[in-house]
């Protein structure tokens, strides 16, 4: 028996049909690893909702995260610090079902925000459970030597992590702004021990945000087993993230350098989607030479 397809109007607009066959394999650890192998470069984008999510994976985007950002681009606040697990929670959730309607394929990853994951590790644990429950595959979590012990307990409990080092917004006070990370050569060091403490902890991915490009080139190199995925980090990482409403030049602040206006060419939000694949496979996004760190 097939199924109809649920195309009703709602009060809010029309339901997406569901698409009768999914477009891809869906997304998951191994075929990551497969890709990092075959040399095809890892896209990811951040998503609050279900609409941006179902159109950034029918656009071919792999990886969705469901970043705290949110705090900024959904809730007008100045940092990270105030979004609560229950606001990532419902913002997963309703990625997670916009995913789920157009039988999307994408990997969905969500944030651990300020304060749910450092009191202890069954805190953490505790937090990562309500995550997955809302229908992250992963989650994500900040910063480096105190979180390694962290990131193994979750690993070990069937929980896939993806760490973030380098500019650390949940940190934003404690390193005195969003500046570049690991430009001296201690700052460097210390970045790289991180890195590799994090893969040996079973990060499988790991966020590079600000951080000279060749460093995040030579830290690729040294983890074979954690993609990077950079922010600013030039164009060496396993893979690419930007912010939603970066790449689709929508921000109210100051746009940051190394972020590039999708939309401004494509004409449509899919196609502004589409036209960042193809940059970050083809390697055009990040241009390094406007990568000044
Ligand atoms: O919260 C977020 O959007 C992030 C990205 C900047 C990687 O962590």
């Amino acid at each position: 028996m097939t199924q109809a397809p649920v195309t009703a109007g709602t009060p809010y607009g029309t339901i997406p049909p569901a698409s009768p066959l999914p477009q891809r394999r869906p997304v998951s650890l191994p075929r990551l690893a497969q890709m990092r192998e075959a040399g095809e470069k890892i896209t990811m984008v951040t998503a609050y909702d279900a609409t941006f999510a179902a159109v950034a994976d029918a656009a071919g985007v792999e990886c969705i995260l469901v970043g705290d950002s949110l705090g900024m681009v959904c809730q007008g606040l100045h940092s990270t610090v105030g979004v609560s697990l229950q606001d990532m929670c419902y913002h997963t959730a309703s990625v997670a079902r916009g995913l789920h309607r157009v039988q999307g394929t994408a990997w969905l990853i969500a944030d651990m925000p300020y304060g749910s994951y450092a009191e202890s590790r069954e805190q953490a644990m505790r937090s990562a459970c309500e995550l997955m429950q809302a229908g992250a595959h992963m989650v994500k979590l900040e910063g480096g030597g105190w979180t390694a012990p962290t990131v193994q307990f979750l690993v070990e409990r069937g929980v896939p992590v993806c760490a973030h080092l380098g500019l650390t917004p949940q940190t934003v006070h404690a390193l005195g702004g969003y500046r570049v990370q690991g430009k001296s050569d201690e700052g460097a060091a210390t970045l790289r021990r991180h890195a590799l403490e994090l893969q040996d902890a079973g990060a499988s991915m790991l966020v590079l945000e600000m951080v000279p490009a060749q460093l995040s080139r030579e830290l690729t190199a040294e983890l074979p087993h954690c993609h990077t995925i950079g922010i600013g980090a030039g164009s060496g990482t396993a893979g690419q993230v930007l912010v939603l409403h970066d790449m689709l030049g929508v921000n109210l602040g100051k746009m940051a350098r190394f972020v590039h206006n999708f939309m401004a060419d494509a004409g449509s939000v899919k196609g502004a989607f589409e036209a960042y694949v193809q940059a970050v496979k083809n390697g055009s996004f990040p241009d390094d030479s406007k990568h000044a760190w």
